[in-house]
């Protein structure tokens, strides 16, 4: 049987590993978290996402928010899933095996494989495809599938991205005060 967060989202165990939630943490309903995964303070993990840390664990930082359908996994004897403070995942993504930096930007429905990294700052634009081991280094922009670097960000792109995470930081807030009095 798993166990009910105070947002409404469910803990599973896996092997007897359950995960760990820092403070304020939000999982909307519907998100089932497996296994061997660590959120830290303020992250936020929307309807119907599913992060599962069973061949190997996943790490979250705080501040870190992880949108409606999207899916965490790791990979089997090779890389871990590990995400830091502030980053932002849109909606109906898939991250798989991937280091995400602090402020990393990974755009809707994108998808990034086995070895990859995206370094602080840095962005995926929506419905990429990130090959195994590629690297996005700070400040650029990669889209399309195969992603490809197309630019480095503008100064307003990178201020974006900044507001995007403090924004979805609030928000999380707010819903887990409402579903928490439910
Ligand atoms: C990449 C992105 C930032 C747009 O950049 P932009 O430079 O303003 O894009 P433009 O509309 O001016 O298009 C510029 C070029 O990039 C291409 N392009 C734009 N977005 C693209 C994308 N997501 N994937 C592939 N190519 C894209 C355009 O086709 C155009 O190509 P062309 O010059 O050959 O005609 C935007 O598409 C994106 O992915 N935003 C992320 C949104 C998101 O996922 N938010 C999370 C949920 S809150």
């Amino acid at each position: 049987m798993g166990r009910i967060t105070s947002g409404g989202g469910m803990l599973q165990s896996y092997k007897g590993i359950w995960p760990k939630l820092g403070q304020d943490v939000f999982i909307a309903p519907g998100a089932q978290i497996i296994g061997d995964v660590e959120i830290g303070s303020g992250s936020s993990i929307w309807f119907n996402c599913v992060l599962r840390g069973d061949v190997n664990k996943i790490r979250i930082g705080r501040n870190t928010n992880i949108q409606d359908g999207s899916v965490v996994h790791v990979e089997s004897g090779g890389a871990a899933t590990i995400i830091g403070d502030d980053v932002l995942i849109g909606h109906m993504a898939l991250v798989h095996g991937t280091v995400l930096e602090d402020q990393a930007f990974v755009g809707m429905g994108a998808v990034t494989m086995d070895g990859c990294c995206i370094e602080g700052q840095g962005m995926l634009a929506a419905g990429a495809l990130l090959t195994p081991g590629k690297r996005i280094k700070t400040a650029e922009l990669w889209a399309g599938r195969p992603a490809k670097l197309i630019r480095t960000l503008r100064p307003e792109e990178l201020a974006g991205l900044a507001k995007g995470t403090s924004h979805y930081a609030q928000m999380a807030q707010t819903y887990l005060t409402e579903y928490s009095d439910r």
